[in-house]
């Protein structure tokens, strides 16, 4: 069998504990993979199943020799495997229906409780899920009377309306704790419209003017997507920094976004890390993070999976459907990093990429505006499979210019041909420079854009192969 939608997350943190792997308690809301079970150093681990991809969150020690089994409970044989990212090269064996291999990472640590520390429970938070609790909003307004107060979010199923992250408070989620969104319209105070979509919210919004908020933790952000989109037709973007300086999240692991499930915005000096977002595959218009109208933003060591958008950035019409809430008139968008991860505008580096599966692997789609889309670079980013195809392209590279809504835009044939297509004389792709493109495991770079398959050229200057 093939088991390659697997996802065995392996949290980086710089906190050291003990030598031993957490597994976090599976809430009762999920269920386990009915495809595979996971034992690391022979403890078993708790795998959940979800849309179309399974996966287990799982922290451990660092730098040790760790050995982990994955075994098919439907195959007696597993004939076939991939494990992401390829370069690492990671050795396995195969023994019946079990595939065994070793990783050395980092690890992860809860934080204790103590001084500064606002736990939940002690303000009435209801941690089974069976209503709509305030005591998750009321412990953070209680610790942002203390400058860099923790609250604490113990392991559990919490439902909460919107909530403010207070100024420099953090929010710590434990393993095992899940803050969920309801989905129902009734719950929540409607921000936005987004016209081709349904109206939405902030779920979770940083304080107008704050700074040093932090959300970090194994705890899990789900946003209840599936069932926000199509059932309760009220959908949210799920975190969102604005008009804030020097927000952290780092470790929690977010799913099933009904919209952009995280997006910075009108923001300064931003950090995410050891970002996890599992976004459903059926669920439209679920990017995965969009970065907007931010300077001085990073994202690093993510995954990010989204029937939508990976990794975006975007600036927005003043006032305009999703943009309503916006504090400021639109603010220019610059200093984005995108390391060891994937996806796209001026002065945005995407570095130490894997694109695990995509119908277009790294892209710049220049559809609205006349501003210079300029100093983008895709730097060791490998492009491992293709699949499917995003608005009729499947490639690994598309650079275009669209004109919207004169109906003009690229054809796509020939699947997974590159393609620079600019738009008229007016409107050209200038200066890319591709170095060092090794196609197909090729150890010799290709030199000429037919050796890179992109065989769709209109309206370019300047394009050198070195
Ligand atoms: C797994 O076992 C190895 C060998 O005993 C040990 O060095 C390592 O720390 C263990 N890893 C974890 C995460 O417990
Ligand atoms: C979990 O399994 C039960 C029993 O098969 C099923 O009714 C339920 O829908 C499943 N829940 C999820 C979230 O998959
Ligand atoms: C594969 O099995 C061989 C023989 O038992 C062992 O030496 C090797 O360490 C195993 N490799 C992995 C990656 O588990
Ligand atoms: C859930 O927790 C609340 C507060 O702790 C309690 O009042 C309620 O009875 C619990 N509900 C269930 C179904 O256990
Ligand atoms: C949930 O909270 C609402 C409003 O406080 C209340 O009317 C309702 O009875 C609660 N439901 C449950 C199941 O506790
Ligand atoms: C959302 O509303 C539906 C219909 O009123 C209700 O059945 C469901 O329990 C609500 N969900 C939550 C999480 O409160
Ligand atoms: C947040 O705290 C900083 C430093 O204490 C302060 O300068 C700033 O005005 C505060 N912002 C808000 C919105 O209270
Ligand atoms: C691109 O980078 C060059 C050199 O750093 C700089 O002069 C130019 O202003 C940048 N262009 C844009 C649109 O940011
Ligand atoms: C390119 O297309 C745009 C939009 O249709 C148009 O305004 C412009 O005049 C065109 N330029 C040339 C050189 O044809
Ligand atoms: C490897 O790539 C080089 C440069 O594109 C090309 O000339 C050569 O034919 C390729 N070799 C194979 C086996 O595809
Ligand atoms: C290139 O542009 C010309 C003129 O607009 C058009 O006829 C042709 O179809 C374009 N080729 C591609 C591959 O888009």
């Amino acid at each position: 069998m093939l088991i390659s939608p697997l996802f065995a997350f392996i949290s980086l943190c710089p906190i050291l504990i003990t030598a031993t792997t957490v597994s976090y308690p599976r809430p009762s809301i999920y269920n386990k993979s009915y495809w595979y079970s996971l034992t690391v150093n022979g403890t078993n681990m708790y795998t959940v199943s979800y849309a179309g991809y399974d996966y287990v969150h799982l922290s451990m020690t660092k730098g040790d020799a760790t050995k982990f089994r994955i075994a098919s409970v439907t195959e007696s044989s597993i004939t076939k495997y991939n494990i992401t990212p390829k370069k690492l090269a990671i050795q396995a064996n195969i023994t019946g229906s079990e595939l065994s291999f070793s990783l050395s990472t980092e690890i992860d640590v809860p934080a204790s409780s103590g001084a500064k520390i606002y736990n939940v429970l002690d303000y009435g938070a209801e941690n089974n899920g069976s209503n709509v609790t305030t005591g998750v909003r009321e412990a953070v307004n209680a610790a942002s009377a203390t400058a860099e107060s923790i609250v604490y979010v113990p392991a559990g199923l919490y439902y909460i309306g919107n909530f403010v992250l207070r100024n420099s408070t953090q929010l710590y989620l434990a393993g095992g704790s899940v803050l969920r969104f309801t989905g129902n319209k009734t719950d929540y105070k409607q921000l936005f419209v987004k016209s081709d979509l349904a109206p939405g919210t902030w779920w979770i919004q940083t304080e107008f003017g704050s700074i040093n908020v932090k959300i970090y933790g194994r705890g899990t952000i789900d946003g209840n997507g599936y069932y926000s989109q199509y059932t309760g037709k009220f959908i949210a973007h799920l975190i969102v920094p604005v008009d804030t300086t020097g927000f952290r999240f780092d470790g929690p692991l977010v799913r099933d976004g009904s919209f952009w499930a995280i997006t910075p915005t009108q923001s300064q000096d931003v950090e995410f890390r050891n970002l996890k977002i599992l976004n459903r595959l059926d669920v439209g218009q679920d990017d995965g993070i969009d970065v907007i109208e931010s300077t001085n933003v990073r994202v690093l060591r993510a995954i990010s999976i989204a029937l939508g958008d990976s990794y975006s950035t975007k600036t927005w019409t003043y006032n305009t459907d999703i943009s309503a809430p916006y504090p400021k008139k639109p603010q220019p968008l610059s200093d984005v990093l995108f390391e060891n991860c994937i996806a796209w505008t001026t002065g945005v580096v995407f570095k130490d990429g894997i694109v695990y599966n995509a119908a277009v692997g790294i892209g710049i789609d220049h559809r609205y505006g006349t501003a210079k889309v300029a100093n983008v670079t895709f730097d060791n980013i490998d492009v491992e499979s293709l699949s499917g195809d995003n608005a009729g392209h499947g490639t690994w590279i598309a650079f275009f210019i669209e004109s919207e809504g004169e109906g003009i835009g690229p054809v796509s044939n020939g699947k997974y041909t590159g393609l620079l297509l600019g738009y008229n004389n007016s409107a050209i792709i200038d200066a890319v420079d591709f170095s060092d493109v090794f196609m197909f495991a090729n150890m010799t770079a290709a030199g000429t854009l037919g050796e890179m398959t992109i065989a769709k050229v209109n309206f370019t200057k300047s394009i050198s192969i070195q």
